[in-house]
């Protein structure tokens, strides 16, 4: 089995518990509460009867959820990428449950397969996603893509994980992250501020974050160094 391969069975095995044992927006996980930015962010978009969102590697809807439910009453959609089919079956549900299915767009695909439509985004979120593409390459393609598939106004936020570490919470011996393209913050940030050198930034910001995962049956402490980055696309004058 390749590196990739071995990673995916593992982020596949991690979600999918995850998404069985947690209900969406119930207290005890990740799933608990939408990205407060993310929410934050519709602001800009007040008043809008059209507006097209994107979210690539949505999980469950934890974000694409209450997006959809602030575009009731609208034409608005959010297109939903996720690899995992159990994770789009979820969020076919939630979005009943919720009233919200007229307004998300499920697709399966790798966020690195997926072709963005040119000049079709208003508000493109990655949250913890574009860190599983394949490689670097695949990356800087997918951000140049994203950055097409923007209107001129649109906003993009990315939350991503750098610097990720795994240790075995009882033996202490540090494991392979299970995580496709593991940057050092510096770089990753100086790849974001390349991408985005024309945009307006609107909120840049690093956290350090930790999570108790298990894997293989074992509890391990995941730690990362999360960047927010947030901007617009600037309008074009000529
Ligand atoms: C940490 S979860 C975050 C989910 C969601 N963005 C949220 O904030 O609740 C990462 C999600 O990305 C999905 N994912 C991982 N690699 C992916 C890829 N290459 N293409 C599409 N989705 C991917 C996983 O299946 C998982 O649902």
């Amino acid at each position: 089995v390749n590196r990739i391969d071995r990673i995916r069975d593992e982020e596949r095995k991690y979600h999918e518990a995850c998404y069985d044992n947690y209900r969406l927006f119930e207290e005890g996980s990740w799933l608990h509460k939408p990205v407060k930015i993310v929410m934050d962010l519709m602001a800009y978009f007040e008043g809008r009867r059209d507006l097209s969102v994107l979210d690539l590697g949505c999980g469950v809807g934890r974000n694409s959820i209450p997006l959809a439910e602030k575009l009731q009453g609208t034409h608005g959609k959010v297109v939903c990428v996720d690899l995992l089919e159990q994770a789009l079956s979820k969020l076919i549900s939630y979005s009943r449950i919720y009233h919200v299915e007229p307004h998300i767009l499920p697709v399966q695909a790798d966020i690195g397969d997926y072709p963005i439509t040119p000049n079709e985004y208003d508000f493109i979120i990655a949250v913890s996603s574009l860190e599983h593409v394949k490689s670097k390459e695949i990356l800087h393609q997918v951000l140049r893509d994203m950055a097409e598939g923007t209107k001129d106004d649109g906003i993009h936020c990315i939350i991503f994980n750098t610097n990720v570490k795994e240790v075995d919470i009882e033996t202490k011996l540090c494991l392979e992250p299970s995580i496709e393209v593991n940057m050092t913050t510096s770089e990753s940030m100086a790849l974001l501020e390349n991408h985005y050198e024309a945009w307006e930034k609107v909120n840049i910001f690093v956290k350090p974050l930790k999570f108790e995962i298990i894997r293989d049956g074992r509890p391990v402490l995941l730690t990362t160094d999360c960047i927010t980055y947030t901007a617009k696309k600037a309008t074009r004058t000529s």
